[in-house]
Parts: structure tokens; sequence; C-alpha cells
């Protein structure tokens, strides 16, 4: 089976092609609007539709071309398509006029490829953002005929790590597992019994920890996003030479909070207006990592499980990655610690496709789901639709 996922839930723009069972992916492309943002000190959401609604079909005819070079067109693809199908294919993409026009001249005239089944995330996001995916999705299922899989963006999170990429690695997660998911929206502990079963532990109570680096970032004068800058300038050692608080840190439960910390180190800079700005970003970073280790930890002495998952865009965290993966050595020798490979720990379209695929296992043709009862989400929970 080929999958062909779309993902928009945020600033990037991402389709990508897997083959399953195989799980071996055939095209991964991701488009950042990093720059478009980057004036705004943070992702705007109508700039983000604009710039989805641009780059869809350019990105599709270029993860298409890597499925079969020679695609090949057909004459009159309009009118190819009956009245009806026209008809419907100017009412799902009426929000989005741009995509539209695109659309047709672009798309229509194309042969249908050798896709299986679409898969889309349906939230959580940014709702306009979202809903461009999600009617690209149902203009390619109207035309295409293929059923439509909703996928939930963190579900994508924990599933990119079952994807085999560079560098490879021959095993798979087991279950029952925990999901470690740190990103700018969300910082989760999940328990996994087995496939598509989630029960959340733990999360964050007001920041995800992502959303403190940005903003911890912009303090420091970094730019944006923050998570990068930030993990460039404090590097991958320990540091303890300034002693930010740890929220929760003993908490009884495995929720999270930042924004305490956030603000002690807006105080701290106001305090120190001279602070060097290296040791301030490895003094924050370590206070993230060691709660963020504290509390997973926590969360394995608790609960028999023999995989640990680590997914998210900050799950690219060199000091979080190395802490986890010297505690897990040291301490939990029997269980095997899957961290997202770098490239898919950011947003990407071929997680969502993995997710897609494991949905599929679970509940075959249960998950496609009619154009007309798919919709976005913008607060979607794990294990929701
Ligand atoms: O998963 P993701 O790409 O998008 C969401 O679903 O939110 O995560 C983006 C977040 C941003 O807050 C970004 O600053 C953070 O991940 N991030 C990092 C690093 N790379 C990205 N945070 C810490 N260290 C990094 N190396
Ligand atoms: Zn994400």
């Amino acid at each position: 089976m080929k999958i062909l996922a779309i993902e928009t839930s945020c600033d990037e723009t991402a389709i990508a092609i897997l083959e399953t069972p195989t799980l071996k992916l055939l095209s991964n492309v991701v488009l950042s609007q990093i720059k478009i943002h980057k004036p705004f000190g943070g992702v705007v959401p109508n700039l983000a539709k604009r710039e989805h609604q641009k780059n869809l079909v350019p990105i599709l005819l270029r993860v298409l071309n890597n499925l079969t070079p020679l695609l090949r067109k057909e004459r009159g693809g309009e009118k190819r398509l009956c009245l009806f199908s026209q008809e419907r294919l100017q009412k799902i993409l009426a929000r989005e006029p741009e995509l539209l026009k695109i659309f047709r001249k672009k798309i229509l005239p194309l042969k249908a490829p050798n896709i299986d089944v679409i898969a889309v995330t349906n939230g959580p996001g940014l709702e306009p953002a979202l809903w461009v995916g999600i009617n690209f999705a149902k203009a390619l299922s109207e035309i295409w005929k293929i059923p439509i899989i909703p996928v939930n963006h963190l579900e994508g999170h924990i599933y990119a790590s079952w994807l085999n990429v560079k560098p490879r690695r021959f095993d798979i997660p087991k279950f029952p597992l925990l999901a470690l998911i740190v990103s700018g929206g969300h910082t989760e502990i999940v328990l996994m019994k087995q496939n598509q079963n989630y029960k959340i532990l733990g999360e964050t109570r007001d920041d995800a920890a992502g959303e403190a680096f940005d903003k911890v970032a912009k303090m420091l004068g970094l730019g944006y996003p923050g998570g990068p800058l930030i993990s460039k300038l404090a590097g991958s050692e320990n540091s303890n030479a300034i002693n930010f608080p740890r929220p929760m840190i003993n908490s009884p439960d495995f929720d999270f909070s930042f924004s305490g910390l956030k603000t002690a180190v807006l105080y701290f800079l106001k305090d120190n207006p001279k602070a060097n700005k290296t040791v301030v970003a490895a003094g924050f970073q370590q206070a993230v990592v060691d709660v963020l280790v504290a509390k997973t930890v926590k969360a394995l002495k608790k609960y028999k499980i023999k995989s640990l998952i680590v997914g998210g865009g900050v799950a690219a965290n060199k000091l979080l990655r190395k802490t986890l993966e010297e505690k897990i050595k040291k301490e939990f020798p029997n269980v095997s610690l899957f961290l997202s490979p770098i490239s898919l720990t950011g947003d990407n379209a071929a997680m969502i496709a993995s997710a897609a695929h494991f949905k599929f296992i679970k509940y075959g043709e249960r998950v496609f789901r009619k154009a007309e009862n798919i919709r976005a989400h913008g607060n979607l929970r794990l294990g929701k639709e």
C-alpha cells in the first residue's frame, strides 16, 4: 500500500509518501515558513494559511515526481472530471481560492497516481492552517477516488519512531511503552499498552517545553524559533552556573509547568542585565532537561515498560538526548530508547503517514472517514477524533 500524507498544522508545509508494510519512505518533502514568520517573532495563522495554499501543489508535484518521474499528463483533465465532481471540487476549496486555482491548472491534468490512501493531520494545531491541508486532501480524494485517514499530529510525533531512516536501526519500539512528546505546543508523557492505546499520564499545565525555549530565546534577543538557537548557544554539556528553578520536579504527578521558569529567567535578566547569554541559555536548558528527564524517569519506575519513545521538535535537543541516553543505559538497561531521528523531530508528513499506517493495522477500513465528516480540531487530544 502507498500512503500519501499531508501536514499543515503549523508553519511547515509537508507531504510524504510511505510504502507499507515495509515502512519505506518513498518521498518526504518539508517546506518551512520560518522566514515568513520571523519578522513577527512567531507564527501568524493567516500567513501560514496563505503559504500552505501556495506551496501544497508544488510540493505534491515534487513528491509525485519522486514516485514516478514520468508522471504523465492527460489531456483535458478538467473536462474528464464529471460536472458533479467539478462542482464538488469548487465547493471543497471554496475557502482556499488560491489553492483551487493552482489545483485546477496543475493537478487536474495529471493521471491519477499509484496511491491507495491519503492521510492528513486534523489537529491539534492552528485551525486556519489545518483546514488548508484537510481541504487539499478532500480535493485529491474527490478526483482520485481514494479514501482519507485523519491523523492526530501528536500520534505522528509518536509513530515517527517506527520509520526507517538514517541512522538505520533494525529494532522497533515494543509495547507497553512510554512516549515523551515535547514540541512547541505540547509536553506530554503518554503510556501506550498497545498500538493505538493512549493514556496521558501527565502534561504541561501552562507553557509547553518548546514554547518556553522560544520565549526565553526572545528575552535573550536570539530570534525565532528559539529552541534551536538556545540549544546551539548552550551546547550539550551540563551547566550549573545559574541554578534556575525546576518547577514541579518533585510533585507527586507526571505534570509539568514551565511558565515559572520562564519568569525566573526574565527576573534574572532584569537583575543582571550584563549576564553572559551563553551561561543563561545553558542554565535554562539545564532546568528544562532536568525536569523532563526527572518526570520520565519517575514514569519509567512506576510502569513496567519495554521502550521509551521521544518525539517532537524539542527531541532534537542534544542535551536532552544525551541525558536520556545516559540515564537509560545506567538505570534502565532493559528499556530500549527510541529518540526520533533528528530529521523527523520537527513537523513533517512522514510521521503522519506512519501514524496512519498503524491506525490501519489496528482498525482496517474503519479508519477511513467520509470527507464531509473531517474537520480541523485546534485542540484535539490524543486518542480523540
Ligand atoms: O514539533 P514541532 O516542530 O512543532 C510543534 O508541533 O509544535 O516543535 C517545534 C518546537 C519549537 O518550540 C522549537 O523551538 C523547538 O521545538 N525546538 C527545540 C530544538 N529544536 C526545535 N527546542 C530545544 N532544542 C532544540 N534543538
Ligand atoms: Zn509538531
